[in-house]
């Protein structure tokens, strides 16, 4: 299983990574426990002047990193937010928790991994600024502030 996940993961890393580039301007959340890099967005064009993503309505998006944790988890949790004025809000109708559908489980302590989180912006998201913050954390529903967890947020814009 792991295999094939493995495979299907990677799959869509070289599928999604045709129109996408790299992102620099994130930053990590406090309390973090993990390394991020390799942040790509397809589309954002806007990377190449180190400005925030602009990602059109209607559109297929797509969010594609590599982390190395500090934590091991068989049955990690995630949650994907935006916060706007402070809110912190549910993102994109994508509220599945489940981490498997974004990597490949079980997440391994100090191992490389890959991350990829496809969705589809909706007209029902308001045009302004956003800050989508990524997080996941081993096994709890909710993440307790002392788990351990991977958290880091970059800006974009939705247009
Ligand atoms: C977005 O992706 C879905 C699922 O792959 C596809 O059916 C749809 O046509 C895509 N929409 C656009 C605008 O590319």
């Amino acid at each position: 299983m792991a295999i094939f996940v493995s495979t299907v993961v990677g799959l869509m890393l070289a599928a999604s990574v045709v129109n996408a580039e790299q992102v620099k301007n994130y930053r990590m959340c406090q309390n973090t426990n993990c390394d991020v890099y390799d942040l790509f967005v397809d589309p954002c064009p806007e990377a190449l002047e180190n400005q925030a993503c602009e990602l059109p309505q209607t559109e297929n998006v797509s969010i594609a990193f590599k982390y190395k944790p500090k934590f091991g988890s068989n049955l990690p949790k995630a949650r994907v937010s935006a916060e706007i004025f402070m809110l912190d809000l549910p993102f994109i109708l994508n509220t599945n928790t489940n981490a498997c559908l974004y990597t490949n489980c079980p997440v391994v302590k100090d191992t490389e991994q890959n991350w990829l989180y496809n969705f589809f912006v909706s007209k029902n998201f308001p045009r302004t600024s956003y800050t989508i913050r990524f997080k996941f954390w081993d096994t709890e529903p909710i993440a307790h502030s002392d788990d351990p967890q991977c958290c880091f947020k970059f800006e974009i814009k939705i247009v």
